[in-house]
């Protein structure tokens, strides 16, 4: 595996089954009364959010807690960088601390990348998403969530998603959800479709691995899991479609849709969901929908990526396990 997760695509499938491997033992010590593990003891994790978030923020913070990290939160509202200073100098700051790894989350495309690569630092970095460009993490705990709901949680030990049909549905242009998800589904062995309006399919798609389509219901019957990406506004500079109402009536999930989807098949969404905009309330609070398990899954998964970048060659989680097992 690479020193740093910066993109999906660096993952070959070996790595990405290992971190999904590894991320079973870790969801074991969440079921424990006591959800800690010595192994990251001693060790300095800085969360540097220069963007929104709820779920990655709490739950970086909670993988790192439980693997006894040192945390320190850093969001740039109410930092220095509001006062001018750029990402090299606050990097800079962060390496005089002497942190062993760098979480990040970024609003331009390549900022981790940048800081794994410039010298600035010597930590791990790890990429908690920037821009439109990936969100490594999040692929990787929607892949967990996949494989444990479509393969099995013991059953899947060790297998990728092979033959898997994988929807995703909505703002791709904007979405590094969709980038990340493509890369490490495509890796993983399985068929992924994008469904979005044209106006929110990216330039140079067809060099992606995946099909494009732009009829949600003849794609639904076809499915085993159906992503649904919130439109991101805050991302956009012009109107990418008429109306929010049109939108929704042909890209929206709603009980009607949901219903030609085949029986097993599970409905995800990365969070935060807009309600009425790209996913009913029903739907979202259906049991087919993993929204909720995918953000107990980050957890974990979370915890595998750092204990694998930052654990080297000290004991896994089964030792771990097997120590207080014991007592
Ligand atoms: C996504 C993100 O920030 O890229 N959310 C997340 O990390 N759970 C998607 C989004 O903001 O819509």
């Amino acid at each position: 595996m690479q020193r740093h997760l910066i993109s999906a695509a660096d993952l070959t499938r070996d790595d990405a089954v290992l971190i999904l491997d590894t991320a079973e033992e870790m969801a074991r010590v969440a079921d424990r009364p006591i959800k800690k593990l010595p192994t990251l003891r001693g060790r300095t994790i800085v969360n540097l959010f220069f963007e929104d978030s709820t779920r990655t923020r709490i739950s970086f913070e909670a993988a790192e807690k439980r693997l006894s990290a040192d945390v320190i939160n850093f969001s740039a509202k109410g930092s220095s960088v509001s006062k001018g200073e750029s990402l090299k100098d606050t990097a800079q700051t962060l390496e005089a601390m002497g942190v062993d790894a760098v979480v990040i989350r970024h609003g331009a495309s390549g900022a981790p990348y940048r800081l794994a690569t410039s010298g600035w630092i010597d930590a791990v970095v790890v990429n908690a998403g920037d821009g439109t460009h990936q969100h490594p993490t999040q692929a990787l705990l929607d892949a967990f969530t996949m494989r444990r709901r479509l393969v099995g949680r013991d059953a899947g030990l060790g297998q990728d998603l092979a033959g898997k049909r994988i929807t995703i549905v909505g703002d791709v242009l904007h979405s590094r959800v969709a980038r990340s998800n493509v890369d490490l589904l495509h890796t993983l062995g399985a068929e992924v479709t994008l469904v979005a309006p044209p106006t929110l399919v990216p330039v140079g798609i067809e060099t992606w691995p995946c099909e494009v389509s732009y009829d949600l219901d003849s794609t639904l019957p076809k499915s085993d899991a159906v992503m649904m990406l919130r439109v991101q506004r805050e991302r956009m500079n012009a109107a990418f479609f008429p109306t929010e109402r049109e939108y929704s009536r042909r890209y929206g999930l709603d009980g009607d849709r949901m219903a030609r989807m085949p029986e097993h098949a599970i409905v995800m969404h990365p969070g935060p969901m807009v309600r009425g905009m790209e996913i009913t309330a029903e739907v979202a609070d259906s049991e087919r929908c993993t929204v909720v398990e995918q953000v107990a899954n980050g957890v974990s998964v979370r915890m595998a990526v750092l204990y694998l970048l930052l654990g080297g060659n000290e004991p896994a989680v089964s030792h771990a396990r097997t120590t207080t097992e014991e007592k």
